[in-house]
């Protein structure tokens, strides 16, 4: 969602901060901003629309400034406009603001400040911090946005200069993240480390209720009681994935076919062979409550979501858990019976996303034990979690998840056979999974070199409208993710099912217009899947099949079938979803989609 980054030093402020937005516009945006001061001026240039837009408008200005601040902004409180993208101002021009998060009670503050003569020109939560800060700003812009912070509830990723006080920026973070960026002799600070990466390895990650001051000559971190703090700086070892397609056409298309090694990242140093088990040392500080556990709760949001509600089929399988799975969103508003033997498992790629982290924050009020399978490396949802493993994945900028849910599937199997291995999970049949594990790999870069056979059927079914994605056990949450897929990038209507659902209901839109997506695996559903595709086949609609290479039956029902190879049931759903990204892929590329930044999603969802 919305990205800040900020810029003092020597160096001419504009063009750092337009570079910061590029690499920014992944996480998905409508509008776009910068305030650059000099000489006691402050200058801000806003666009809608996407950051060439606001460099065209900048084409006619140069800006000579050193220090300044950027936004790229996701619309909540008001719609995209120019008036409502950030930066805000105050009402003397001075003082510029940019805002990630949202301020829960800004409706009152700003009456109280339009009662004091204030004037608004946004419909925006954000402004009121600009005119708090005006109302108390005295000279001194630190102890100014210190008595703003105190005004504010919600959450905040904020950054605050004025045109009086040269090359300060000040930070303060509170549920939004914010990093700073550390360089010779000048400072930067984002919402999201790949904005600084080029320019500095060295940061420091705001907790939250911290500030930073960034100055002409330095930089320090105090808490909200301005207290100094020592900080550690950190090395960011991330500048291999800086974000560079590789020759692909899309990052999606890239990640997708990254998939063979995120899946390896995902095990490699995680199976113990000899004793047909995993090795998890992210868990092993918890290792005594996970072997009492009774109840494993699912949380998380999107694909993430799909991929959790495997992971309950993967946990029934190797576990004798009682297992949930639960929207984040709704969560935390449910009467869910929690203690201290619930185990609570976050899944998020970003480990930003809102809804996940209220979700986690309720549980642990109730005294559930919470973890994280997480992406980010040291992201919100990475330190609010008591422990938990990383993807190790390197960093998905498609909008679309796509390496990460095959990631995540990898890693809940690996938890499952941990635990499952203090039950009833032999060696050999905890061997007979990492096996199948290792295959993986190679069995996701035979998809892939099918592609072209992929591409074909996309340009045949890029015509219809709806879709319909049916599967049955494992292959049930593997249609709603192929339905997500479809849905996200092509803007189609598709509807993932269980394929036994479909004569309660779906069945009644099936024509030729209405092609359904039935994913076959050679399991104990696969007689009852040839029947309900037969029914399909009845009522004149197409069908194309995902199916492994044991389901030969399949080709005399279907129109299309696109072959899989095939492994273990419960890690079939793994191989299954490579064709349907890439059919998802190629169909919106057809109809001419923006496949990485898709209309009115963000890749980071940091708002309930
Ligand atoms: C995936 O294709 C989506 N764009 C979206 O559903 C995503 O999975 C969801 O927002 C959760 O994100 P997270 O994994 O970063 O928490």
């Amino acid at each position: 969602m919305c990205g800040i980054i900020a810029y003092s030093g020597g160096r001419i402020a504009e063009s750092i901060l337009i570079d910061g937005l590029k690499r920014l516009e992944y996480r998905g945006y409508d509008s776009a901003g910068l305030a650059v001061a000099r000489r006691k001026k402050m200058t801000v240039v806003r666009a809608v629309g996407k950051v060439s837009d606001l460099e065209k408008k900048l084409a006619r200005r140069k800006l000579a400034g050193h220090y300044g601040m950027a936004h790229t902004r996701w619309a909540t409180h008001g719609r995209p406009s120019e008036q409502n993208a950030h930066p805000h101002g105050d009402c003397q021009g001075k003082i510029s603001i940019v805002h990630n998060g949202i301020i829960e009670n800004y409706q009152d503050l700003k009456e109280e400040l339009i009662a004091q003569k204030h004037v608004f020109t946004s419909q925006t939560d954000s402004e009121v911090v600009a005119h708090l800060v005006e109302e108390y700003f005295d000279g001194d812009l630190e102890t100014a946005v210190l008595k703003t912070v105190q005004r504010l509830q919600g959450t905040f990723g904020l950054a605050v200069m004025h045109a009086d006080i040269d090359r300060q920026i000040v930070m303060v973070k509170r549920g939004s993240p914010i990093i700073i960026g550390i360089g010779e002799n000048e400072y930067f600070a984002a919402s999201d480390a790949m904005a600084l990466l080029p320019y500095t390895e060295k940061i420091i990650s705001l907790n939250d209720d911290e500030m930073a001051v960034l100055n002409a000559g330095g930089y320090y971190i105090k808490n909200l009681n301005n207290e100094l703090l020592e900080r550690e700086i950190e090395i960011c070892a991330g500048r291999d994935y800086l974000a560079d397609k590789k020759g692909y056409e899309h990052f999606m298309l890239k990640e997708i076919f990254e998939q063979p090694e995120a899946i390896e990242n995902a095990f490699r140093g995680r199976l113990v062979e000899a004793e047909g088990v995993s090795k998890l040392g992210g868990l092993e500080p918890v290792l005594e409550r996970l072997k009492n556990m009774k109840k494993l709760i699912i949380v998380s949001c999107g694909t993430s979501y799909y991929a959790g509600l495997l992971g309950r089929y993967i946990f029934e399988n190797l576990t004798a858990l009682h297992v949930e799975v639960e929207v984040a969103s709704e969560f935390r508003y449910r009467k869910l019976k929690m203690n201290e033997d619930t185990v609570v498992l976050a899944l998020s790629q970003s480990g930003e996303t809102a809804d996940t982290i209220a979700a986690i924050r309720e549980a642990k009020r109730k005294g559930a034990l919470i973890l994280g399978v997480v992406n980010v490396v040291g992201s919100a949802i990475a330190q609010i979690t008591a422990a938990g493993v990383y993807n190790h994945a390197g960093p998905e900028f498609g909008v679309a998840s796509t390496k990460i849910y095959t990631s995540q599937l990898v890693i809940l199997t690996l938890i499952a056979l941990l635990i499952g291995r203090y039950q009833d999970v032999s060696y050999n049949e905890g061997s007979e999974v990492i096996q199948a594990i290792k295959k993986l790999p190679k069995q996701v870069e035979k998809i892939l070199a099918d592609m072209e056979h992929v591409r074909a059927l996309a340009q045949a079914y890029a015509p219809f409208e709806d879709f319909l994605f049916i599967g049955r056990l494992f292959n049930y949450p593997t249609a709603m993710e192929g339905a997500l897929k479809l849905k996200e990038i092509s803007y189609i209507h598709a509807e993932g099912y269980a394929a036994g659902e479909m004569k309660h209901g779906p069945i009644s839109l099936i024509d030729e217009n209405f092609p359904t997506v039935a994913i076959v695996s050679q399991d104990c559903t696969f007689d009852k899947m040839l029947s309900n595709i037969q029914e399909i086949k009845a009522r004149n609609g197409r069908v194309l099949s995902v199916a492994s290479q044991g389901c030969g039956r399949v080709r005399d029902v279907c129109d299309d079938v696109i072959w899989v190879p095939e492994t273990l049931p419960l890690l079939q759903p793994i191989l299954n979803i490579v064709p349907l990204q890439l059919f998802a892929y190629f169909i919106a590329r057809e109809r001419g989609c923006d496949i990485d930044k898709p209309r009115n999603l963000a890749k980071s969802v940091t708002v309930e």
